[in-house]
């Protein structure tokens, strides 16, 4: 089915100039992008995004960089988008990664590791809603 999910390029990435290559990625991927802006969010917005994972250990660290610098957030629609988003991203840690993937390519860290995605239909929902109004987006 078409499916809409919510993608972010983060600062690691946009810092080297890498939006366009993550895009064209994701793109050739199949998936279109039909909402997207740049922003430099707060740590409270970051804490607010990222509040699912406000016990983890890493939380501090991961608050912080996602407000050191500029995102560019989207929304992407295509066939089964969030799986096909998540095959497109590849694993968390670069390290298992796969060939092929925006993480194994650019990714820096398993903190700095250049772009999020959702993860479920839930989770994009919620994502999406957290960043774009209804008019934002163009499907
Ligand atoms: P993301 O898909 O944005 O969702 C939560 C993020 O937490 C994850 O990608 C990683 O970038 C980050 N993360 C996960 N584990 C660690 C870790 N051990 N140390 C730092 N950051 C982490």
């Amino acid at each position: 089915a078409i499916e809409r999910t919510f993608s972010m390029i983060k600062p690691d990435a946009t810092r080297r100039n890498l939006t366009g290559a993550i895009v064209k990625m994701l793109e050739d991927g199949g998936l279109t992008v039909i909402a997207s802006k740049r922003v430099w969010m707060s740590r409270r917005e970051a804490e607010g995004f990222y509040a699912v994972h406000k016990e983890r250990p890493f939380f501090g660290e991961l608050v912080e960089f996602m407000s050191s610098g500029p995102t560019v957030v989207q929304v992407l629609q295509g066939e089964n988008a969030i799986a096909r988003n998540r095959e497109i991203m590849g694993a968390t840690n670069p390290a298992d990664a796969a060939e092929g993937t925006i993480r194994k390519e650019f990714a820096q860290s398993i903190g700095e590791n250049s772009v999020h995605g959702s993860d479920a239909p839930d989770t994009a929902s919620e994502e999406i809603a957290y960043w774009f109004s209804e008019t934002e987006i163009v499907g």
